[in-house]
């Protein structure tokens, strides 16, 4: 057996247990149905998921705050603090408490993350790569953080190792949301080195509940119920 590089502190620390799923997709059709099974906690988007949805943006965030989806990261594109600032606030006007803001890992995101973290509003700091990028977000009140596992891996890079080392570092209450997820194995990594939440594409989630041995063991069940119902 391998013997696991990392090692899962956080077994070790004193913080409650806190683990969700929520779907890394702008396809409404494809949330409405996932929802039915009462596991999803909340949505990501980001400008490339709402392109491919080919649909309004605000078409996107009003029909996912009509499903009731609580917690719905919108990514804020600007130029600097203010602009990230003012466009986050339109957001809030208009989508309320669903709304969670999505700011680059930028000097101008952090501070613009700074003012939105100091009057309450939930904010999700994306493109994280580096342990000192999430010092930087969890020290500006970020709500969650976004390490992006599969564009390190990518690269050539360990994202598992990244979600480990931040969860070694960070003391604050800042949230780990594991983002770029390619496959329903790396969803149970990210959760054992530290992840709160795991953000999925719609066919990792789906892909969660299989196993070969599950279908197996479901035939052998019902070709042997069957014949003790004869
Ligand atoms: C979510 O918040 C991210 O935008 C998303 O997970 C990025 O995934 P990708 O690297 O597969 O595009």
């Amino acid at each position: 057996m391998m013997i696991p590089f990392y090692h899962p502190s956080y077994i070790y620390s004193n913080t409650l247990p806190y683990m969700k799923l929520f779907l890394d997709t702008a396809d409404v059709d494809a949330v409405k149905t996932r929802l039915s099974t009462g596991l999803i906690s909340g949505v990501t988007t980001n400008p490339t998921l709402i392109r491919k949805s080919g649909r309004e943006v605000q078409d996107v965030y009003f029909d996912l705050v009509k499903l009731g989806i609580k917690d719905i990261s919108m990514e804020i594109v600007g130029e600097n603090e203010d602009e990230f600032f003012a466009r986050a606030m339109g957001h809030v006007k208009s989508y309320g408490d669903h709304v969670t803001i999505k700011l680059p890992c930028t000097v101008e995101g952090i501070k613009a993350c700074k003012r939105l973290s100091d009057i309450n509003v939930r904010t999700n700091v994306t493109l994280i790569f580096s342990p000192s990028q999430a010092i930087l977000a969890s020290l500006a009140g970020a709500t969650y953080i976004s390490p992006f596992i599969g564009r390190m891996d990518d690269n050539s890079l360990d994202g598992m190792k990244l979600i480990n080392d931040i969860k070694n570092t960070l003391t604050t209450n800042t949230k780990i949301l594991a983002a770029s997820i390619r496959d329903p194995q790396s969803v149970g990594t990210a959760f054992t080195l530290g992840a709160d939440i795991c953000t999925v594409p719609v066919g990792v989630f789906d892909r969660m509940y299989n196993h070969v041995l599950t279908d197996k063991g479901i035939e052998q069940f019902e070709r042997d119920h069957a014949a003790s119902s004869n």
